[in-house]
């Protein structure tokens, strides 16, 4: 049976403008941001009036950076490329060498701008994409304020697309919003967490909000639990430097886990409005229950990999000896951790959450595990040794992007015999695989001037709040049993015992070699 459903149609291209990408010759533009605007081409959804300005500190000219960029995105657009069409997306790139530090850089954009504007009708319409390391970000925003281009004159829009790390604690997180907010007003800055790009995550709010039958059970009196997994098999690869100094807390929990949760534990909204879906968001993360330092470590797990055995049979260096990483280091690869959120609908209810580097495989889920049926009709199976487990729903971020629910199901059998069956959603099986970076919605939202997507101040702000403490015990007493998992594995054995402490297991992985 074809069941495939053809995509919306109904969308319209975003409104003209120009994109301005700093850090245009770095690994985001060429792995993301150049095919994201490729596949929004191919859709029919970027505006014929829309240019790129490819901000760049070398000074190679335009002909030479499209030669550059031609051959290095390439490779990230998947699902066939048309030559023509990734022609005429290069010929629209205007190239500006300059230093981003040198004010002499932004009168020259500024000129650039009015220029395309001009010649190309972009309305004067602008997305500053600043695609360069954090310790930028407070600067270029001073400069293009203080160069006039953050000033939305009439009807054009500008907009400044940030990417995470915000920060890195509470304090440099409050900081960089300030200097971000006294160049541009909070609702031209645009935060992305890639995570709420992901089709799936998106997904999240449509099942659980456009489903009659999902929300009356979706609360302490039938959920007994939640795990959160975001299991990675890569290592840190090139980006020591960054990652040594950050940690996986830093790098995972205040952003991509606490989307996911806030997600899958949110009130409904009024509407789908930015504000609604964000207030919602907020205030579900200023319930969770702030983690007393003397709960820190038992409550919270870290661990760092030492060298392993791979699922593919490869073997992997320690995270010690990966290249730019301190020999001596006590950067965490790993976290697990336990968090309960204060709220009528979530009260007794945890939250187990856990995100690791070579790990036995690349998966990211959400399991809601239900409560148990009162059973006494099927007390004499389970007499006889029989398990009926618990309900299980599973939703799939990735791969095998879908939702699964796992239920008790009758044996053909004259006697009564109990098995657990699974009814399986692939998103694949209805809508196609289609060609995605992740960054194409969030593009075409930021474009449209739709910012539900995207994090606020406040949001990532109570998101820090909630790593704070973590990060000052951690760093008060740091670890002594550095690496205490081989990579390839599952992570510490004190994360196995994190959830066991409470009589539970996490769920073991369906799409790793390994097994679990
Ligand atoms: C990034 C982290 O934000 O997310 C990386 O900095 C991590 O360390 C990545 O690998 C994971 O994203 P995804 O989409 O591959 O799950």
């Amino acid at each position: 049976m074809n069941r495939l459903i053809p995509r919306s149609s109904a969308a319209q291209p975003a409104p003209p403008g120009v994109m301005v990408i700093f850090g245009a010759s770095g690994d985001l533009a060429k792995r993301k941001l150049l095919p994201a605007l490729y596949n929004l081409m191919t859709d029919g959804l970027l505006s014929d009036h829309f240019r790129i300005i490819a901000v760049d500190r070398r000074d190679r000219g335009a002909e030479a950076y499209r030669e550059y960029i031609d051959t290095a995105a390439r490779e990230y657009i998947k699902n066939g490329l048309s030559a023509e069409l990734w022609q005429e997306l290069l010929q629209r790139i205007h190239y500006l060498s300059g230093d981003f530090q040198n004010a002499d850089t932004y009168t020259r954009m500024s000129s650039l701008l009015d220029d395309i504007a001009a010649n190309h009708h972009t309305g004067g319409n602008c997305l500053f994409y600043l695609a360069t390391p954090p310790d930028t970000f407070g600067e270029i925003a001073t400069q293009l304020h203080a160069a006039g281009l953050a000033m939305e004159q009439g009807d054009q829009w500008r907009h400044l697309v940030v990417e995470k790390p915000f920060g890195r604690d509470l304090a440099t997180a409050k900081a960089l919003n300030k200097t971000l907010q006294a160049a541009f007003d909070e609702d031209q800055i645009y935060r992305i967490d890639h995570y709420l790009g992901k089709e799936t995550v998106q997904n999240i709010l449509t099942y659980r909000f456009a489903n009659s039958t999902v929300e009356p059970i979706w609360n302490h009196r039938y959920i007994d639990h939640m795990q959160i997994t975001v299991a990675e098999s890569i290592g840190v690869e090139s980006r020591g430097g960054y990652y040594d100094k950050a940690g996986a807390l830093r790098d995972m929990v205040p952003n991509h886990l606490l989307a996911l949760l806030s997600t899958v534990t949110m009130e409904p909204a009024n509407s789908l409005d930015g504000n609604a879906v964000r207030d919602e968001q907020a205030k579900i993360l200023r319930a969770i229950q702030p983690i007393p330092p003397e709960q820190v470590l038992t409550q919270v797990v870290r661990g760092q990999y030492g060298e392993g055995t791979l699922a593919n049979g490869g073997t992997a260096a320690a995270y010690r000896d990966e290249e730019r990483v301190d020999p001596n280091s006590a950067t965490e690869t790993f976290v697990a951790m336990k968090v309960m959120i204060d709220s009528w609908r979530w009260a007794g209810v945890p939250f187990y959450l856990r995100t690791g580097k070579r790990m036995p495989g690349r998966y990211t889920e959400i399991v809601v595990q239900f409560k148990e049926a009162p059973n006494m009709m099927f007390r004499d199976a389970l007499l006889r040794g029989e398990q009926v487990p618990p309900n299980t729903l599973v939703l799939r971020i990735q791969p095998n992007e879908g939702i699964g629910m796992s239920f008790n199901a009758k044996v053909p059998s004259p006697i009564p015999q109990i098995s657990p069956v699974e009814m399986d959603f692939n998103y694949s099986d209805y809508f196609g695989g289609g060609p995605t970076t992740g960054y194409e919605t969030l593009l075409y939202e930021c474009m449209n001037g739709d910012p539900t997507l995207f994090k606020r101040a406040d949001v990532i702000e109570s998101s820090w709040e909630l790593v704070e403490p973590i990060l000052d015990v951690w760093s008060a007493l740091p670890p002594r049993n550095f690496p205490n998992y081989t990579a390839g594995s599952w992570g510490p054995r004190e994360a196995e015992d994190l959830i066991a402490r409470d009589g539970r297991a996490w769920r073991p992985c369906n799409v790793c070699n390994s097994g679990k």
